[in-house]
């Protein structure tokens, strides 16, 4: 439908933009912190910037939260890192890194800024990954626990609560971005198993929440792309419905109504790849009710059908969370014609954020919040301690745009945290592929002095913040 008039974003409207810990911190082993699976990483691309410096977050967050506070944030989405609260996954609390999450809350709350708090993003503890990882009831438990010390750290003061960043991306793509490991023989059946420990683990930390605090809200973060059929052949539209339903529906149709979306749950039987459900697994998947959807969007995916003996993977080595491969016999992915893409090949579409929203809010009927969405690009500090970025400004806008249309639509949105506050390093792209409203200076390997510069978008989010509306 076109609409003559647009809706105005709600008054209380979230204006937010979102980091991860092991991202934007630094500081990798500083105060007691413990390895997580990213820190035994060494075997990063050539030329990627490892995570041990980042952004040095850690220890200029007063400076970032001036300049988020500067912006008119009035929420924020970061994640704690879990080996900062207990090095070790589930052993000893370490109280430095609880009085880290203390300060930078309060910092915050100061400002006036709501803190989104994401508990969990790719940073396994690499001592529960030696002992099984997720393949392990072991990390549920320990997630459980590490959950509920936030809470009773910090239930009194966050409001808003996320589960797992992108549980579908790091069972999906998640060996090749190196936030998890499968080492059996059996890798798709173990990572199907971690899948599973996870649900439980969010379902778990959810009760708990509402028990503790049931004033506060939490819900899953997925990474969803809603899927088209690349042609109106009815093949290629089962083949669309097969992939939304493993990489999307399956996970929010466990997080919203605790069971196993049956398209989704015939290929992993076809595959010989389903988990293995413990008794009372069910209940406890079904007991637990998010108070939202929080979704990262970048992109639709295009797929055809795939039938047996003919290759479906166009895209191999190029994979990654928006570059979808294909599989045989399930679909097989391909470029949308409409769409432009990246610099870093990442098709760029919208109208289906809008067509994304729609899709979930029709299947759940649940506020969505959007907690990540933005253009990684290769930005140049110039002469004038300025970045132009109007490329970023033009793609936030659009999907902004395409976000009235769709609360228009009648979908209700809580609020929009953009990928990201400040320039941080990608999953595994480097420095160079740079998201925030605010440059670091600094390269793949040369540091330089990390000073902090306002990208043009940063002062085109501020007016918008300011106006509550889309400036003209
Ligand atoms: C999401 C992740 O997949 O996309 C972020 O939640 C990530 O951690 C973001 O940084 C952008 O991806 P990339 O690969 O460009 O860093």
């Amino acid at each position: 439908m076109h609409h003559q008039r647009l809706k105005p974003f709600p008054q209380d409207f979230l204006w937010s933009a979102s980091t991860s810990a092991y991202q934007v911190e630094g500081a990798w082993d500083e105060d007691g912190k413990g390895p997580s699976i990213i820190d035994t990483k060494t075997d990063l691309p050539e030329g990627t910037s490892d995570f041990t410096v980042a952004s040095d977050h850690y220890h200029r967050y007063k400076e970032d939260v001036a300049l988020m506070a500067e912006m008119g944030f009035t929420a924020y989405r970061f994640s704690i890192a879990w080996t900062r609260i207990v090095p070790d996954g589930d052993g000893e609390v370490n109280p430095a890194g609880v009085k880290f999450y203390h300060d930078l809350i309060d910092e915050l709350l100061a400002h006036g800024i709501e803190p989104i708090v994401t508990m969990f993003h790719f940073d396994t503890p690499a001592a529960l990954n030696e002992k099984g990882g997720w393949a392990s009831r072991t990390t549920t438990d320990a997630f459980v626990r590490y959950a509920n010390i936030l809470f009773d750290e910090y239930g009194s003061k966050v409001k808003y609560w996320l589960t797992i960043n992108e549980q579908n991306m790091m069972i999906m793509l998640g060996v090749k971005l190196g936030i998890i490991d499968a080492l059996t023989d059996n890798p798709a059946r173990e990572l199907m198993q971690a899948n599973h420990n996870m649900f439980l683990a969010q379902a778990r930390t959810m009760i708990a929440s509402h028990e503790k605090f049931p004033e506060n809200k939490i819900g899953p973060a997925p990474n969803i792309s809603y899927v088209y059929p690349a042609s109106p052949k009815p093949e290629d539209v089962i083949a669309a419905d097969n992939f939304n339903s493993i990489r999307n529906w399956l996970y929010l149709d466990l997080a919203v109504r605790g069971e196993y979306n049956s398209v989704a749950w015939a290929y992993l039987e076809e595959k010989g790849i389903a988990p293995e459900i413990a008794e009372g697994d069910l209940e406890v998947l079904r007991a637990a009710k998010p108070d939202f959807i929080a979704f990262n969007y970048y992109n639709t995916s295009t797929v055809a059908d795939a039938p047996f003996g003919e290759n479906p993977d166009g895209r191999g080595a190029d994979a990654d969370q928006q570059i979808a491969a294909g599989e045989e016999g399930v679909y097989k992915a391909v470029d949308n014609p409409h769409l432009v893409k990246t610099q870093f090949g990442w098709e760029i579409d919208p109208v289906g954020m809008r067509m994304t929203y729609r899709a979930i809010w029709d299947r759940y009927r649940l506020p969505l919040i959007v907690t990540e969405n933005g253009l990684g690009a290769f930005d140049e500090l110039t002469e004038d301690g300025r970045v132009h970025d109007d490329y970023r400004i033009e793609y936030l806008r659009r999907h902004l745009e395409q976000t009235q249309e769709a609360i228009t639509d009648g979908v209700e949105i809580l609020g929009y945290s953009p990928w990201t506050a400040i320039d941080l390093v990608s999953t595994h792209q480097g420095v160079a592929k740079r998201y925030g409203f605010v440059y670091v200076d600094r390269t793949e390997d040369d540091l330089r002095d990390l000073a902090r510069y306002r990208k043009d978008s940063f002062y085109w989010y501020q007016e918008l913040i300011r106006t509550n509306e889309l400036p003209a």
